[in-house]
């Protein structure tokens, strides 16, 4: 069942369900949804993604996301797709470091996921903030799995879902990546981020710090 349908959690507006979660530096991290006014934002920075973080992310080659995809990360919510993108201040500018989407299946009650980190941010907490976000973001829509694939040579993003508790299995029908994923076990009175707790139980959404990780 569940927790809150996502038309009542877009219902609210977008802008009320922004994160401002807290990296190990100490530095913030935005996540908020991603508005028809990114687009140009979110294709420069699929453009300056290095070829390999490219490729891992949209799993061939490509030098940019392709319209199709485009299309469905500006408009959050249709089909149950949801793109955020993270952001930090630097020099008083907001900076777009990463980006993930979900897509919740109300079928069978799980959501899967994809994520990349700006290269030049790698390597400094982004990747597992955000995944932690998304468990929370996951459960406020009534997921109980949260499920990656990812090539199987991908040692950075499988040591990430290692380290969150993420499982190992195989990608149906594709020898070359394999899942992993999670049980998301928390009621919607249990989620760990305050803002979507607030969201699944029917509350009000606010920003908040996530918990350590
Ligand atoms: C995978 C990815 C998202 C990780 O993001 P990140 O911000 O660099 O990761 P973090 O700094 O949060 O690292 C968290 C953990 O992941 C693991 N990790 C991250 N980078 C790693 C690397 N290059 N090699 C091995 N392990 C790595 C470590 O366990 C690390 O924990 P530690 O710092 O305590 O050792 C990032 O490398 C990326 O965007 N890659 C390109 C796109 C991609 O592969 N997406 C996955 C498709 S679903």
């Amino acid at each position: 069942m569940f927790a809150r349908q996502p038309d009542q959690i877009l219902a609210n507006g977008l802008g009320q369900f922004t994160d401002l979660l807290r990296l190990p530096s100490g530095k913030s991290l935005t996540v908020r949804f991603v508005t028809p006014d990114d687009a140009a934002a979110l294709q420069s920075y699929f453009r300056a993604l290095s070829r390999d973080s490219r490729h891992r992310r949209l799993m061939g080659a490509a030098n940019e996301l392709p319209a199709s995809e485009l299309d469905k990360s500006t408009h959050v919510g249709a089909q149950n797709i949801f793109a955020v993108v993270a952001e930090i201040d630097v020099d008083g500018s907001r900076v777009v470091v990463g980006e993930a989407r979900y897509a919740f299946n109300p079928e069978n009650l799980s959501a899967e996921f994809g994520l990349s980190i700006d290269d030049r941010f790698q390597g400094q907490g982004i990747g597992a903030t955000m995944l932690a976000n998304l468990e929370c973001r996951a459960a406020a829509l009534g997921a109980s799995r949260l499920i990656g694939d990812t090539l199987r040579n991908n040692d950075a993003m499988i040591a990430l879902a290692r380290k969150l508790g993420f499982i190992f299995t195989t990608t149906p029908g594709d020898w070359k990546q394999v899942r992993f994923e999670k049980r998301l076990s928390f009621a919607a009175a249990d989620i760990p981020c305050e803002s979507w707790r607030l969201a699944a139980s029917g509350g009000f959404p606010m920003n908040v710090f996530s918990p350590a990780i």
